[in-house]
C-alpha cells in the first residue's frame, strides 16, 4: 500500500476532510472523506491510513463505506474514541431523498437527509460494515431542534465519566449552530443543548470542542461567514469557548481568529498525541488535481499535524515535535536542491522585505505578513490569490515548509499559520534565508 512522508495525501482519486483522528494501541489512525472512483468530489467512504509519529503514513485501503439505507449515499464525516480497548467511530450517514440522475453521487437539488451513526472495530484494522454499524441518532425533522439535511460531523470525547458529543447544524440555512449531546456508554445518546450564533456562517461543519489547560477551545468550519464585507465560502475557526459540562452549556464568543490566515485550510479535527499534546490536522483543498509520478490523480492532502496551545488568551498551531525531529535528523543544505523533495526554510525578515520561494511571493508589509501566489496559480479561476495576517507588532519570524503542491508558513512560533496550494512551483528561492533543511524520507 501507499506509503508517504509529511503530508497524507489522497493515495489516488479524492479526499477530504481528516476523520477518526485517534492514537490508538501504539499507532495512529487517521481517517478521511474519500471518493475512491475520481478525482472529485462524490459518494463519501472512510480511507484509512496509520502511522507510527505523524510524519510516516501508510494507507490501508478503504475502512467504512456505504452498506445500510440510512448511509447508502455517503459515510460524512465523524470522529473515534478508545473505549474498553475497542475503536468506537462516529460519524454522519447520508441518504438522498432523490439522486441526480445524471451522476447518482450527488443529491437531486441538495435533497437528502442526514443521521448520526456509529461502528465498533475491536482492533482498528478491521471494520464490519454489514454487522458493527449502528444508528444512533435518526434523522431530526423538527427545525426549532436541528435540521434534517445539514446535521453533521460528531466529534465525541470523554470528559469526566461521561461522553459528550458537539454536531455542525444550522438554524434554516441562515444561522451556524452546534448541537450537544450527552451518554454514559458512548452508544446511547441523549440531546442535551444548542448554541447558536450568526457569527458561526450559515451552515457550521465539523466542530471540535476539547480542553486545553483550564480552557476549553472550539474549532469550526462555518459555511459563507462574512468578513469585512467580503463572502469567504468556508474558513475554519477557533476561539475559547464556555462550556459547562454538567449541563453542557456552550456559548461562543463573536469574534474568533482563522485556524490558518491562507485560503484552502478547511475541516481541522484534533486529537490528543502520544504525549499528551492537542494535535490538529485540516484538509487542504485543491482545485486542480495532480498527478503522481506514475501518472495517478489524485486530489486532497492534509496539513501538516499542527500542535494546539494557548497562550494569554491566544490559540497558537505550532510545528508538532516530529516534525522538527524529521527535519533536524537532517544535514542542512546550504544550496537547497528545490525538487520535489519536501524542505524547510528558517528566517526572520524586516518591514518591507521580500522572499520569493519559485514564484511563491512573501513579504512585510504594514506589520503583516503578505502573501501572493499568482505566479504558481495559473489558470485557476475563482479563488483569491492574496492573503495576509493580522498585524504582528514588528515579529516577523517565518519558518516555513515548502512541498511542490503546499507551503505552510508558521509565523513566531505559530501564533499566525498560513498555509497556500500551489501547482508549478519554480525551482528557485530569492531572498534572505538563515536556514536551510531538507528531509530524508
Ligand atoms: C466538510 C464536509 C462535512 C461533511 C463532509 C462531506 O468539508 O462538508 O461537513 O461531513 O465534508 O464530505
Amino acid at each position: 500500500m501507499t506509503k508517504q512522508v509529511l503530508h497524507l495525501k489522497a493515495p489516488e482519486n479524492w479526499i477530504n476532510d481528516p476523520n477518526g483522528f485517534i492514537y490508538y494501541k501504539g499507532k495512529y489512525h487517521l481517517f478521511y472523506q474519500h471518493f475512491p472512483y475520481a478525482p472529485v468530489w462524490g459518494t463519501m467512504h472512510w480511507g484509512h491510513a496509520v502511522s507510527d509519529d505523524l510524519v510516516h503514513w501508510e494507507h490501508l485501503g478503504i475502512a467504512l463505506f456505504p452498506s445500510k439505507e440510512y448511509d447508502k449515499n455517503g459515510v460524512f464525516s465523524g470522529s473515534a474514541l478508545e473505549k474498553d480497548g475497542k475503536l468506537y467511530l462516529y460519524y454522519s450517514a447520508v441518504r438522498y431523498l432523490e439522486t441526480d440522475p445524471e451522476n447518482i453521487h450527488h443529491a437531486f437539488r441538495e435533497q437528502y437527509e442526514t443521521s448520526q451513526a456509529m461502528l465498533i472495530s475491536a482492533d482498528g484494522y478491521h471494520f464490519d460494515n454489514w454487522h458493527a454499524k449502528k444508528q444512533i441518532i435518526p434523522v431530526i425533522r423538527d427545525d426549532v431542534m436541528a435540521d434534517a439535511t445539514h446535521t453533521r460531523d460528531p466529534k465525541v470525547w470523554k470528559e469526566g465519566e461521561e461522553y459528550f458529543m458537539i454536531l455542525g447544524s444550522t438554524y434554516r440555512e441562515e444561522t451556524g449552530r452546534a448541537l450537544l449531546y450527552r451518554s454514559s456508554d458512548a452508544i446511547h445518546w441523549e440531546y442535551a443543548g444548542q448554541h447558536r450564533n450568526p457569527k458561526y456562517g450559515r451552515i457550521l461543519e465539523c466542530p471540535d470542542l476539547f480542553r486545553v489547560g483550564e480552557q476549553h477551545v472550539f474549532i469550526g468550519s462555518p459555511m459563507y461567514i462574512l468578513e469585512d464585507g467580503l463572502e469567504y465560502r468556508c474558513q475554519a475557526v477557533c476561539a475559547l469557548a464556555e462550556f459547562r459540562p454538567e449541563d453542557a452549556a456552550l456559548s461562543l464568543p463573536d469574534t474568533y481568529q482563522f485556524v490558518d490566515y491562507g485560503l484552502d485550510l478547511y475541516a481541522p479535527q484534533t486529537n490528543l498525541d502520544q504525549e499528551g499534546r492537542r494535535v490538529m490536522i485540516a484538509w487542504m483543498r485543491m482545485p486542480r488535481t495532480a498527478e503522481t509520478e506514475e501518472g495517478k490523480q489524485w486530489n486532497g492532502m492534509m496539513c501538516l499535524p499542527r500542535v494546539v496551545e494557548v497562550e494569554e488568551g491566544h490559540i497558537c498551531f505550532r510545528v508538532h515535535p516530529e516534525v522538527e525531529k524529521w527535519f533536524s535528523r537532517e544535514i542542512p543544505v546550504i544550496a537547497v536542491s528545490v525538487g520535489d523533495r519536501p524542505y524547510r526554510l528558517k528566517t526572520t525578515l524586516k518591514e518591507g522585505e521580500k522572499l520569493d520561494i519559485g514564484g511563491y511571493r512573501i513579504r512585510i508589509s504594514e506589520d503583516r505578513v503578505e502573501t501572493d501566489r499568482s505566479q504558481v496559480y495559473e489558470g485557476i479561476k475563482g479563488h483569491r490569490v492574496t492573503a495576509s495576517t493580522p498585524k504582528l507588532g514588528g515579529e516577523y519570524r517565518l519558518d516555513i515548509f515548502v512541498e511542490p503542491n503546499l507551503i505552510e508558513i508558521f509565523i513566531n512560533d505559530g501564533a499566525y499559520v498560513l498555509s497556500h496550494v500551489v501547482y508549478d512551483l519554480k525551482p528557485y528561492i530569492s531572498g534572505r534565508i538563515e536556514q536551510a533543511l531538507t528531509g530524508r524520507s
